[in-house]
């Protein structure tokens, strides 16, 4: 049985641990390489930095007896949307922040974590602090999701670490069968989750069955061979006319040489493309394109979660809109604003990435992106109707 005591502990070096991974991310990337915003979407690595920061401040620090903000201007700059708190700087202009340098941000992190580490003993924070251990893993997801895209911006095509990934071995793709019938779906008990993954709930299933692995970049290859992305056939609506605006013919980072051969720009630089990897950077639709061009289709995220796939490849794109669980309730606080104000417009996504921090990655962890989106680590899983 764990002691009060014990706990406590634990608590003050998870909080130790996830702060220095957000800051190890950002050691092999210079100031310059910091301040960057690529697009509106995509924010800086150190307004991540701070941003974080800013919600433990803001979250837990705030309302201890006697606390003082370490910059009350930062309110504004390091809001990202909680209108409850009022105005703030506007995303698409995070990239003008040159003041307060990298240096004052990695300042105002210390003075944070020496009072949060106080904080770590008071057990009735527990909660409060997990969420925001919990919300800065997020963020350093977001910072590699983010660095990629400034990095793939710059005509140098710079990498982020030197060393090359390891490549993939063939994998034959099975049809894993489900009988369908009535499965739990959600959270419950032990163990952090956010709002948006209760209350467990029972759900009815058809007979489905689901592949044993994500679409391979080989596969998608395939697909573009066969004029997948000049085939309206295959094609949602928005989908089509969003490829059309875009002249999407390839995943997002994939580059072809002068000869035609197609390689593709990784966090380690640019990279020939592994045939046997998961297909990463494509929308929602791309997904929906390559499924009905393979004969099969997305699986819901409840088929996804009852059939207790591997996680942590690549996110898949799954066919469920983001809407509550039935009897869904936010957060308390400022925190009611987390989750429950975005479900309109997107779909989920499930699994995890090879961005996502391993302590991060659950069966029943909800991401959610718009159907456009291309800049995280997304890709396919197919299902098809038994
Ligand atoms: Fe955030």
């Amino acid at each position: 049985m764990k002691t009060a005591e014990q706990s406590r502990n634990r608590l003050a070096d998870d909080y130790a641990l996830v702060r220095a991974y957000s800051e190890k991310l950002a050691a092999a990337l210079s100031a310059e390489d910091c301040a960057l915003q690529s697009m509106p979407d995509a924010s800086p690595v150190k307004w991540h930095l701070a941003h974080t920061t800013w919600f433990f401040e803001t979250v837990i620090l705030a309302k201890q007896p006697g606390y003082r903000p370490v910059d009350p201007r930062f309110a504004f700059l390091f809001n990202s949307y909680y209108e409850a708190l009022g105005p703030r700087h506007p995303r698409p202009r995070r990239g003008l922040l040159s003041r307060p340098s990298l240096d004052e941000i990695y300042a105002y992190r210390a003075q944070v974590d020496a009072a949060m580490l106080k904080a770590c003993s008071d057990e009735t924070l527990r909660d409060a602090i997990l969420l925001g251990l919990n919300h800065e893993q997020q963020h350093q997801e977001l910072i590699l999701t983010d660095i990629k895209h400034a990095f793939f911006s710059n005509p140098l095509l710079p990498a982020y670490r030197p060393e090359l990934s390891a490549s993939h071995a063939a994998q034959k793709l099975e049809w894993l069968a489900h009988a369908g019938g009535a499965v739990e779906i959600g959270h419950q008990g032990e163990g952090f989750a956010f709002d948006n993954e209760t209350p467990r709930h029972p759900v009815l299933l058809q007979p489905f069955a689901i592949a044993s692995r994500p679409v391979s970049n080989g596969e998608y290859q395939a697909f573009i061979a066969d004029g997948g992305y000049r085939r309206t056939e295959f094609w949602l609506s928005d989908g089509w006319t969003r490829a059309q605006e875009e002249n999407w013919e390839a995943p997002l980072y994939w580059l072809k040489d002068g000869d035609g051969n197609e390689s593709v720009f990784t966090l380690c630089g640019v990279q020939s493309l592994d045939l046997h990897a998961p297909v990463e950077h494509v929308s929602f639709y791309e997904a929906c394109a390559y499924a009905a061009w393979a004969g099969a289709r997305l699986p819901t995220e409840f088929e996804w979660e009852a059939s207790q796939m591997a996680h942590g490849e690549v996110w898949e794109w799954t066919r469920s809109s983001y809407d509550p669980y039935p009897g869904f309730k936010p957060f308390t606080g400022i925190a009611a604003e987390y989750n429950g104000k975005f479900m309109v417009g997107q779909m989920v996504l499930r699994g995890g990435s090879s961005a996502t921090p391993r302590g991060h990655i659950r069966a029943t962890y909800r991401n959610f992106f718009p159907p456009q989106a291309r800049w995280q680590f997304s890709g396919i899983r197919l299902a098809r109707d038994a």
